[in-house]
């Protein structure tokens, strides 16, 4: 089972974040991190997993409705009088570039299915290809149109298509988005391994995240293994690695 960091190591850091990023960065044996990028009014990428800022910083709001110098000015709580901003993509990568480079993987989740965010795919490809990332990166989304689009605009690009189901991932994929990888809900395992084509499952969780503690339960990592799944996006990789 592959072990990916979800929006970082995101039980104990405040999710999306630098310190989120930087920890999972740190871990033996993690496969790779995903994240979510949304662009602010002035077509700025930057990583946060709502459409509004309202959940995870000081303001109100909808992202797309600051510029990068107003998102900037909001604080993501982190603890103990410690406060975050909001990062762009160019700083993760900063922050991320050897250790890709060294072999981690990164999922951009293009965060485009409330709002198409037009351009986004020619942005986040062009960023990826001037850092020379292009062999470490997975873009995945759950609007099947914006995976195809990646795909036209690079061919070699690996993808992976969203849903809840692993059975309308395999819809969206023979609907023509093209995609590498099915990327389901992890309770979404509805159809036996077998047809699954040998495609990478890569699995996501939701529940607890920071500040929340964690219930104490543990996932049965052979159990999903058994269901078809290749790999799981974790909150908490470091109790897994
Ligand atoms: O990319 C997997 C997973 O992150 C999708 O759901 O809501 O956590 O972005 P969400
Ligand atoms: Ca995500």
């Amino acid at each position: 089972m592959k072990i990916w960091a979800h929006r970082g190591c995101s039980q104990n850091y405040p999710e999306n974040t630098l310190t989120a990023f930087a920890k999972a960065a740190g871990l033996k044996g993690l496969t790779g991190i995903e994240l979510d990028i949304q662009l602010t009014k002035d077509g700025s990428m930057v990583v946060c997993h709502d459409e509004k800022v309202d959940r995870t910083t000081d303001g109100m709001g909808e992202l797309r409705g600051y510029t990068l110098s107003e998102l900037k000015k909001l604080r993501i709580d982190a603890g103990k009088g410690k406060y975050e901003r909001i990062p762009t993509m160019e700083e993760v990568i900063d922050l991320l570039e050897d250790r890709l480079k060294e072999g981690l993987k990164l999922n951009i989740e293009l965060k485009n299915s409330i709002f198409p965010y037009e351009g986004m795919e020619e942005k986040i490809i062009d960023l990826v290809h001037k850092r020379g990332l292009h062999n470490s990166v997975i873009y995945s989304s759950f609007h099947a149109l914006s995976v195809e689009r990646i795909k036209e605009i690079d061919p070699d690009a690996e993808t992976g298509i969203l849903d809840r189901n692993v059975s309308d991932c395999l819809y969206k994929l023979k609907g023509g988005c093209m995609a590498d990888a099915l990327h389901p809900f992890w309770r979404g395992m509805d159809l036996p391994k077998e047809k699954l084509a040998g495609f990478p499952v890569r699995a996501w969780f939701t529940g607890h995240l920071y500040p929340e503690k964690p219930t104490g339960t543990r996932l049965d990592l052979k159990t999903l293994e058994e269901k078809g799944i290749t790999d799981v996006f974790l909150n908490e990789p470091e109790m897994y690695l």
